[in-house]
């Protein structure tokens, strides 16, 4: 196993769209229990392949206290959002140190691949179906930190980049 880079705001490459999964081999895999322990060790509760710079649509989670309930979702869709919305602070791996309240719907129906290739689907709400939605829009270029207005966007976007200047 191995610990994999996260890339952090405003880096290019989170902007990207990730590209569908055709075949779910031992490479993929290997990805999710890299990508399993680069979370746990961060530690965060859900990240998606776009994060470590693989632009696959792929994102794994957990939201237990005692990571006893991982989830890997390949190529996951949403077939339904309820009309009631939840909102939660939500922070990000990609955005250490910044959290911010966002509304999102607060039931999802998604359906996904999972490590063996078959197919599922699972209603979820709450917390997971924030998390699962967070990790989605990474897959499509899109971060958190887009539902903020540009002037709270703009500020963490420079005090990240000065961060990033003193650790290079
Ligand atoms: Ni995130």
């Amino acid at each position: 196993m191995a610990l994999l880079n996260i890339l952090e705001f405003p880096d290019p490459r989170l902007r990207k769209v990730a590209e569908p999964i055709t075949e779910v081999d031992d490479g993929i895999r290997q990805l999710c229990k890299d990508m399993f322990e680069t979370m746990y060790e961060a530690p965060g509760i859900g990240l998606a392949a776009t994060q470590v710079n693989v632009h696959k649509r792929l994102l794994v989670c957990d939201i237990s206290e005692d990571q006893s309930q991982p989830l890997v979702f390949i190529n996951p869709e949403i077939q339904q959002f309820s009309e009631a919305v939840s909102s939660y602070d939500e922070g990000c791996l990609s955005v250490p140190g910044y959290f911010e309240e966002v509304e999102r719907p607060d039931s999802i129906v998604i359906t996904a691949l999972d490590q063996n290739g078959e197919t599922f689907q699972l209603q979820i709400d709450g917390l997971l179906s924030t998390c699962i939605q967070h990790e989605i829009d990474h897959l499509n270029g899109k971060l958190f930190v887009d539902y903020l207005s540009p002037i709270k966007r703009k500020r963490i976007r420079s005090k990240l980049e000065k961060q990033h200047k003193k650790r290079a």
